[in-house]
């Protein structure tokens, strides 16, 4: 058998293709700490307008289907004497651990659905999405 001294251009070319894949793929699956997750403004835009409306008032095109009204979200903390609670808001929204005096089931669990829409690749990057929105909420306080 004849072993070539030199690679040719095909070969150098796939060797070094396999090593680009090798490389994104460790890359793509190693906690860089990169954020990578949407903007708060974008997830709430994707999943949480069409019933709270894109301003965040309520009255989004869902609302005739539901029970309870969405509620509007520029005043969350005006309903709470003023005052913005994000680890409560944080877990209305993550909705996976039941919320005294919350859970009509009209609003969705957003930790699980997030997580699977999104493509989020770990419990981090859920919890960075929540954040995200958490801290979008925040902003539009009137
Ligand atoms: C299918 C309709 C629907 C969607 C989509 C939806 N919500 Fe809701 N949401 C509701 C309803 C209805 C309520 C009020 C009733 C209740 O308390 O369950 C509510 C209540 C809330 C509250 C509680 C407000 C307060 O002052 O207690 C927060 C916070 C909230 N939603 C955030 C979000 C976020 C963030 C998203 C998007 C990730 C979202 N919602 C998507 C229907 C929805």
């Amino acid at each position: 058998m004849k072993v070539p001294k030199n690679l040719g251009m095909r070969q150098t070319t796939v060797i070094v293709s396999l090593f680009l894949l090798a490389f994104a793929f460790v890359i793509s699956n190693c906690d860089t700490g990169v954020q990578t997750v949407a903007s708060g403004e974008e997830l709430f835009l994707s999943y949480c307008a069409i019933c709270h409306g894109t301003d965040g008032t309520g009255g989004g095109p869902m609302t005739e289907h539901l029970k309870l009204p969405p509620a509007d979200l520029t005043k969350i903390a005006a309903r709470r004497a003023g005052n913005f609670n994000a680890d409560q808001v944080y877990q209305i929204i993550d909705g996976r651990v039941p919320v005294a005096g919350h859970g009509t089931g009209d609003m969705p669990i957003w930790g699980n659905t997030l997580k699977e829409s999104e493509k989020l690749k770990n419990e981090k990057q859920v919890r960075q999405s929540i954040d995200n929105l958490v801290e979008y909420l925040r902003s539009i306080q009137q």
